[in-house]
């Protein structure tokens, strides 16, 4: 009986040495989801070969500077949002395709027209990886639908 004590007292140590006392797999498994989100956002390019102007091949870190967290310029000088709240203001009405958009929706066309890329489709592991990145970039802000980009 006091092995077992102390075996499970040994294994709670440990598990709270690693930080891993109340990872739950949900949690795991959400923060793996942001953890791969940002690295797409780094890094991927959809097969599209657009030079960016800065030279490199075009992420959506090309244009949405330190991972989304301030506003940008495009060489032409239009300001690009950050996305630190981009989660909370969609759906939104979007002037250029005549309807309201969802978050998908937006981040399938800034493949298709920033990086001349493959959009992933909606409910793919890339996209559920890439809202959850931002979201987590959002996180405990208000749900403000419609609302402008910080
Ligand atoms: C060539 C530059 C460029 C690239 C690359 C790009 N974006 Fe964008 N993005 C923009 C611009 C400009 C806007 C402003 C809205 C518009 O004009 O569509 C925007 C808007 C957004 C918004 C909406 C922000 C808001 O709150 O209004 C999201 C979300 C977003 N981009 C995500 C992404 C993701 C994810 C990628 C990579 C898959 C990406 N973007 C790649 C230029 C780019």
């Amino acid at each position: 009986m006091k092995k077992t004590i102390t075996k499970v007292a040994i294994s709670l140590a440990a598990l709270v040495a690693t930080g891993n006392a109340f990872a739950s797999p949900a949690s795991q498994a959400l923060e793996h989801a942001v953890q791969a989100g940002a690295h797409i956002f780094a890094t991927d390019t959809f097969g599209g070969h657009e030079q960016s102007f800065h030279g490199t091949r075009t992420t959506c870190a090309t244009c949405h500077v330190d991972g989304g967290r301030v506003m940008g310029h495009l060489p032409n000088g239009k300001k690009i949002p950050s996305l630190v709240n981009a989660v909370a203001i969609f759906p939104r009405y979007n002037p250029r395709m005549h309807k309201v958009i969802t978050l998908e929706t937006q981040i399938q066309a800034c493949v298709r027209n920033g990086l001349l890329g493959h959009a992933p489709a909606y409910g793919s592991q890339t996209m559920v990886d890439l809202v959850s990145y931002l979201g987590s970039l959002a996180h405990g802000q208000k749900v403000a639908i419609g609302g402008k980009p910080r």
